[in-house]
C-alpha cells in the first residue's frame, strides 16, 4: 500500500472529515498507524476485537441459521419482531430488517439506522464477501494477514454494510461511494453512529463518473475494490423477480430503483468496472465484484480471457437453500490466490469457468511411514537448485521457494553450461546478462500429515505461467519417487 495523497477536487464530495483520522484516507490523522477501539462495540463479551486473532470467531458466525429465539433472548427488540410461531416472516420488510439490526448490533457490535425505502442487507450474505476477501487478500501475499488493507467499496448504500463489517474484523480502512444522496446521508450517519469516520471516507459520485476515483480523491493506490452493483437492467426486471420472490417490488428487501437497476445490468456495470481496471491495472491489486445471476459471471468471465487476464478467482455464496450469489475477482498482479478462493464453485461442471488449479500432489504416502527422509529429499532437490530463494519452515513443514526460469529442465542446464564457457573465453558472465530480473515462480511446497496418508503438495503462488508450474510438478514427482525408492532400497 502506498500512501494516499490529499488532493482537493470538485466532483468528489468528501463526507465525513473529523480529526484523528487516518491519513491513508486523505484525512487528518490523530497518531501514526492508530487504529481506535469502535465505541460501538465495546463492552460486550464472547466478541473479539477486530484482527486476525478474531478470524476463527467470523468464519464460524453463520455456518448454520441464525437461531431466532437465541436472538430473541438477547434482543428485546428482535423477540418483538417475531411472530406467533417463534419464525420470522420474510416478506414483512420491518422483520427483514429488524433482522440485520439485531445480527449486526450482536454478532459485530454493529449499531444501524436504515430508512425504509432503501436497501436493507442480510448480514450473511454480505458477511460471505467480506471472509472471502479476507482470504483472497491473505493468500495473496507473503505479507503477515495482520497487514493494514485499504479497500474502496463502490455504492455503500444507505447501511455502508462492507466497510461496517470490514473494520469491524480487521484493521482495514475503507473509501466509500455512492451517487444517492439518501444512501449518502444514512451512510454518513452509520459511519459517525460507529465511531468509524476516522476509517470510512465517503465519497458522493455522479452516474457517469468513474467507478474507481482514485485520481479523483489524491488517492495513489488501493489493495482491493468490492461492489454489490445494480443487478436488474430495468424496472420491470427487477419488478418481476420480486414477484416470483413473493416480495413487495420496492421495498426494504429489494431496495430502490436507482439501487438496483442501471443499464445493462450487472453485466454492465462489473464490465465498467473492468475497463477502467484495463486502465489503473496494478494501482488496486484486486478488482471484485458480486453478481446476482450466474449467466454474470459467465458473461464477465468470457470478457476477462477476451483482455487476457487468467488470473481470477470465482466463488459462490450459498445461504440456507434458498439464495445463492457469486463473486468475481481479477487481479494484474502476480500473486495467485490459493485454490478454495480462486475456485470456490464445487460442482465439476462449472470446471470451465474456473481458473487454473494452483495446486498440485507431489507424493502420498502411508500415514505409518517416516516422512523426515522425503523431507530432507526436498531439501536436498531444493539446495542444488540455482533458486532466486528457498526457504524450509520445520515449524509448518512447508518450504517457499522463488525463481526466475526453469532452472530445473535440462535446456536450462545446457544454456548455462554454453553460456558459462562463452563467459570464460570472454571473461563476461553471460548468464548474469541474460538473466530476467522477475520472479517467474513462486511455489511452495508442504507435507501434511493425515490420519491415513501423508501428502507432499506444490502450491503455485506467485507467477502469470501454468507451463512453468506444471514442469515443476513434473520434476518434483519424479525427485521425490527416486528418493523414496532410494529409501525403500536402503532399507529392504
Ligand atoms: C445493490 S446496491 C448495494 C448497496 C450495498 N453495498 C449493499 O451491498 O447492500 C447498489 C448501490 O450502488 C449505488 N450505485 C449505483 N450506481 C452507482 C455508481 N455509478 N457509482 C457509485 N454507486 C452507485 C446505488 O445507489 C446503491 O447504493
Amino acid at each position: 500500500m502506498v500512501g494516499i495523497k490529499r488532493k482537493a477536487s470538485d466532483d468528489v464530495a468528501e463526507v465525513d472529515d473529523r480529526p484523528g483520522a487516518d491519513s491513508r484516507l486523505g484525512l487528518p490523522t490523530g497518531g501514526p498507524g492508530r487504529i481506535q477501539p469502535n465505541p460501538g462495540r465495546t463492552g460486550r463479551t464472547g466478541r473479539p476485537a477486530p484482527g486476525v486473532s478474531a478470524d476463527g470467531y467470523f468464519r464460524h458466525l453463520y455456518a448454520s441459521e441464525p437461531d431466532f429465539k437465541h436472538l430473541a433472548r438477547q434482543d428485546s427488540q428482535f423477540a418483538a419482531a417475531l411472530q406467533d410461531n417463534g419464525q420470522l416472516d420474510f416478506s414483512d420488510p420491518n422483520a427483514t430488517m429488524q433482522l440485520t439490526r439485531t445480527l449486526l448490533g450482536i454478532d459485530f457490535g454493529l449499531k444501524l439506522d436504515l430508512p425504509e425505502d432503501r436497501l436493507c442487507p442480510p448480514v450473511p450474505n454480505r458477511h460471505n464477501y467480506i471472509l472471502w476477501l479476507k482470504d483472497l487478500m491473505d493468500t495473496t501475499s507473503y505479507e503477515p494477514p495482520s497487514r493494514k488493507l485499504c479497500g474502496l467499496d463502490v455504492g455503500t448504500g444507505a447501511s455502508c454494510i462492507y466497510p461496517l463489517l470490514g473494520t469491524a474484523q480487521r484493521q482495514w480502512i475503507f473509501v466509500a461511494t455512492d451517487i444517492d444522496t439518501k444512501n449518502l446521508d444514512y451512510a454518513r450517519k452509520n459511519i459517525q453512529i460507529n465511531g468509524l469516520g476516522d476509517r470510512i471516507r465517503l465519497l458522493e459520485r455522479k452516474p457517469d463518473d468513474p467507478l474507481i476515483p482514485l485520481d479523483e480523491a489524491g488517492i495513489p493506490s488501493i489493495d482491493f475494490v468490492m461492489m454489490n452493483p445494480p443487478f436488474y437492467s430495468s424496472e420491470e426486471d427487477m419488478v418481476s423477480s420480486a414477484v416470483k420472490k413473493a416480495r413487495p417490488p420496492m421495498s426494504a428487501c429489494t431496495g430502490a430503483p436507482v439501487e438496483m437497476v442501471c443499464d445493462g445490468g450487472e453485466v454492465a456495470h462489473v464490465g465498467r468496472l473492468l475497463r477502467e481496471s484495463l486502465v489503473l491495472r496494478g494501482r488496486i491489486q484486486w478488482y471484485t465484484s458480486m453478481l446476482g445471476k450466474l449467466t454474470s459471471l459467465d458473461a464477465l468471465i468470457d470478457q476477462l480471457r477476451e483482455h487476457d487476464i487468467d488470473n481470477y478467482a470465482v466463488t459462490e455464496f450459498v445461504q440456507g437453500n434458498k439464495t445463492r450469489r457469486w463473486a468475481l475477482g481479477w487481479s494484474f498482479g502476480q500473486m495467485r490466490p490459493a485454490e478454495h478462493v480462486a475456485r470456490g464453485m464445487k460442482a465439476s461442471h462449472w470446471r470451465k469457468i474456473l481458473p487454473s488449479s494452483v495446486m498440485a500432489e507431489l507424493l502420498v504416502l502411508p500415514a505409518d511411514e517416516p516422512v523426515d527422509p522425503v523431507i530432507a529429499g526436498i531439501q536436498k532437490v531444493m539446495g542444488e537448485l540455482e533458486l532466486m530463494s528457498w526457504r524450509w519452515e520445520p515449524e509448518t513443514a512447508k518450504g517457499l521457494g522463488r525463481t526466475k526460469e526453469n532452472v530445473w529442465s535440462r535446456a536450462w542446464r545446457r544454456k548455462k553450461l554454453q553460456d558459462g564457457r562463452e563467459g570464460d573465453q570472454n571473461e563476461a558472465c553471460a548468464v548474469l546478462t541474460t538473466e530476467p530480473k522477475e520472479c517467474r515462480l513462486g511455489f511452495e511446497v508442504g507435507v501434511v500429515a493425515g490420519k491415513a496418508e501423508t501428502c507432499v503438495s506444490l502450491h503455485w503462488r506467485e507467477g502469470n505461467d501454468p507451463l512453468i508450474f506444471e514442469s515443476l510438478k513434473g520434476f518434483l514427482q519424479g525427485k521425490l519417487k527416486a528418493t523414496r525408492d532410494q529409501v525403500e532400497r536402503a532399507s529392504s
